[in-house]
């Protein structure tokens, strides 16, 4: 073992390095800001154990922390749900997260723990192999500065000649992460479906395993890859919370697991049963980092660490305040042309919007869903001078203009496919499903990669594109083209790794490229596609009350600044809900705002007080995209949602109020807003009215006034403001005074 940095025994917790080794003992600790995870390494038993993940404490103490061994006797796995990484092999009856066949068939594993290395100071690798047969397996962890996230993952190498054969990899998790001993638990996530996504839900999970994941080859409405876990009683300020994740855009399986014995563990993998990889002599296969994390302060800090992990260390463009978008896909849907396109964007224009987006049917001879995808070039009856001409429109008008393709698809009527039937994704002797009237292209194959990085890079080119709508509307079926031994399936991993490889080649030719992730909406939003993305479309459902219930999901773990909502009309199209313009707006405003209404037939009443409402998002957009996000009331909480928006420096925040539905009843208490130091005072920046931080925190916001009816909503904006600076208008009563006394 390397002899890495260990802490002095005076150095304060705060200031500990992140990784930090007993080599005596074979204890890691990890630290974070605010928590630490140790484990222990046990050569002779050639394994690594859990030790504890948790709240801060230091190496000295974790080095003689004892692992939770269960009662020993010819039927326990005595440390199931305790291992870092658990393999198949030995008295082990847990979730593996190494399980492989050799080429004689068989599959147990024996681990021989090499060595620890720091690859840097944030980076430490533990490298194990099987006593005798020639299989490797590293395991990464990293410790990201500054938050409480730490990244794993796992290399696999097939380390013999071609005398041993290959080596099939049944189940190759990213990592498995143990969870403290507690005496309840409660697993949340979300679940849902197209145009119903993020429908958040926590209950007590139950003895077994409970898998959550994908079959469809990419990340799903029907679940998202995170889980988080906690002990039954945490709320969204208070209690332990540990969330992990994995940044993959594939099919993918999470299987939290709770032991007759109360162990629990979350193990965490791309891919699903079945889907194995190949590893020949000399292969390596590396998996996607799964993120985990945990907090002491509820969900909300949780939440507020993923946003803040995801803008510092996974997102391309964090600092970049979104553009007001218009799209035109609820407004034209296929029939699109030059000038139907020129009409919308002038409006878009003269409301405030920044980007104008073509959506659907520009291209091929795309007249609707059933023919022309795979065929990239603009359609010659709708656009038969190209798309140059809207674009310099466009650009004239003053905004940026995007494209909407589906480079991974194509339909049966299209030259592409005449060209390349062999490309999509197909058993020889089974019939190809279409979904959609589209098959998907293999983007496992390098030729079909390599066509649609040429035919991307030209349509940027010629068409002088700001920004893509990159969807993807099916999933997989007889998924494993290439169909050739028992691997086929592993297009279910590396269909999203040649996904990730063109958007990064095409990131890199075109660095001032803007893309919008999309799959059907919601379909293939992680932290994966967020690495070479810059926002996603959150759903196709577009009614502003269903979006709070999205929305609410959404955030748990993605910021607001990544979450793209249009305001479109009303009645909504899918729901036939007529909602207010200004509750629509708001709706929209807790994200990155876009437009996506029929922009034409909006009566001038309403395109004013739509221009009015992006001049007042504009002024809060900072806040709402880069600010710490606090869920006050959740749309499940009662007549009220709310969310809070505090700016970066402390100076602004922003508070969003929706009521969906009236009724008679009592009226809600003032919304306590949280995050803000006591001591600070805070303008109403609409009404002139002063409060103290304190004011805000303890006795809360009194309610804005609300329009009477269904479907009000109002926007607060308050600035800091030196004690004693401006004059404080008509404190009204109760909340007048700091506790303690004035301000
Ligand atoms: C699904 C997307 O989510 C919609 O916004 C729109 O782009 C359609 N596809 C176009 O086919």
């Amino acid at each position: 073992m390397t002899t890495p940095p260990t802490a002095s025994a005076s150095s304060p917790l705060g200031a500990a390095p992140p990784v930090q080794v007993d080599e005596a003992s074979g204890t890691v600790l990890l630290r974070t800001a605010d928590s630490a995870y140790v484990l222990r390494a046990d050569r002779a038993a050639g394994t690594v154990r859990h030790v504890h993940w948790g709240d801060p404490l230091p190496l000295a103490d974790a080095v003689l922390l004892p692992v939770w061994a269960e009662h020993d006797n010819s039927f326990a796995g005595r440390w199931d749900g305790v291992e870092e990484y658990p393999h198949e092999g030995g008295a082990r009856f847990g979730v593996p997260a190494l399980e492989v066949r050799f080429a004689d068939g068989s599959s147990p594993v024996e681990a021989t723990v090499q060595d620890m290395a720091l690859l840097a100071d944030d980076h430490l690798v533990i490298r194990l192999h099987d006593r005798v047969r020639p299989l490797s397996w590293h395991l990464h962890y990293r410790v990201p500065a500054g938050g409480d996230m730490i990244e794993r993952w796992a290399e696999f190498t097939h380390t013999g000649t071609g005398d041993d054969g290959d080596i099939l990899l049944l189940r190759h998790d990213c990592a498995h992460w143990p969870m403290p001993r507690r005496s309840g638990w409660r697993l949340g996530a979300v679940h849902g479906g197209w145009s119903a996504e993020g429908r958040l839900e926590r209950s007590r999970l139950a003895v077994g395993e409970t898998a959550l994941g994908s079959r469809r080859g990419h990340t799903s409405h029907h679940a998202n890859p995170w889980v988080s876990l906690d002990p039954g009683d945490t709320g969204e300020e208070h209690g332990d919370v540990w969330t992990v994740a994995l940044a993959a855009s594939g099919s993918w399986r999470i299987t939290a697991q709770r032991t007759a014995a109360g162990r629990v563990s979350v193990a965490v993998g791309e891919g699903h049963e079945g889907t194995e990889l190949r590893l020949a002599p000399g292969q390596s296969h590396r998996t996607a980092v799964s993120l985990g994390l945990h907090t002491a302060h509820g969900f909300g800090a949780a939440g507020r660490a993923f946003h803040r992990h995801l803008r510092e260390h996974v997102l391309p463009h964090p600092r970049e305040l979104r553009p007001v978008l218009y799209n035109s896909w609820e407004a034209t849907s296929f029939q699109v042309s030059e000038d139907n396109q020129i009409a919308l964007a002038r409006h878009a224009a003269e409301l405030g919007a920044e980007l104008f987006v073509l959506d659907d049917g520009w291209f091929g001879g795309r007249e609707d869903d059933r023919s022309g995808l795979g065929d990239w070039t603009p359609h010659p009856g709708r656009f038969p001078r190209g798309l140059r001409p809207l674009a310099d429109e466009v650009r004239r008008l003053g905004m940026a203009f995007g494209l909407w393709v589906e480079p991974e698809m194509v339909n049966a009527d299209s030259e592409l496919y005449r060209r390349h039937p062999d490309w999509v994704l197909h058993t020889p002797d089974r019939a190809a499903t279409e979904l959609r009237n589209q098959l998907v292209l293999d983007f496992s194959r390098p030729e079909v990669t390599t066509w649609a990085l040429e035919t991307l890079r030209r349509l940027v080119e010629e068409a002088s594109v700001d920004f893509l709508k990159w969807d993807f509307n099916r999933s997989f079926t007889e998924a494993g083209a290439r169909g050739s031994g028992p691997d086929a399936r592993r297009v279910h991993v590396e269909h999203a790794r040649g996904l990730y490889h063109v958007l990064d080649q095409l990131r890199s030719s075109f660095p001032q490229l803007r893309i919008e992730a999309c799959a059907g909406g919601g379909g293939r939003v992680d932290p994966g596609i967020l690495h070479r993305t810059d926002q996603v479309w959150t759903s196709d459902n577009t009614d502003a009350v269903d979006r709070l219930t999205i929305q609410h999901g959404f955030s748990q773990v993605y910021p607001a600044c990544v979450m793209s909502a249009w305001v479109t009309d009303s009645p909504n199209p899918l729901t036939g809900r007529s909602v207010p313009l200004r509750f629509r707006f708001h709706s929209a405003m807790a994200g990155v705002l876009g437009l996506g209404g029929d922009l034409t037939r909006w009566t001038a009443a309403e395109r004013a007080e739509a221009a009015e409402l992006i001049r007042a998002y504009k002024d809060i957009r900072p806040v709402v995209q880069h600010g710490r996000q606090f869920r006050l009331l959740a749309p499940e909480e009662g007549p009220l949602t709310a969310v809070q928006y505090v700016a970066e420096d402390g100076d602004r925040v922003v508070v969003l109020v929706w009521r969906p539905s009236t009724g008679f009843g009592p009226e809600p208490p003032p919304l306590r807003l949280r995050g803000l130091p006591p001591e600070a005072r805070y303008r109403d920046e609409d009404t002139g009215l002063e409060r103290s931080g304190a004011t805000l925190t303890g006795f809360g916001l009194p309610l804005p006034a609300l329009p009477p009816g269904d479907c009000a909503s109002a926007l607060v904006r308050l600035r800091r403001v030196e004690p004693g600076a401006g004059a404080p208008v008509g404190e009204p009563s109760a909340s007048a005074v700091l506790p303690g006394g004035p301000g």
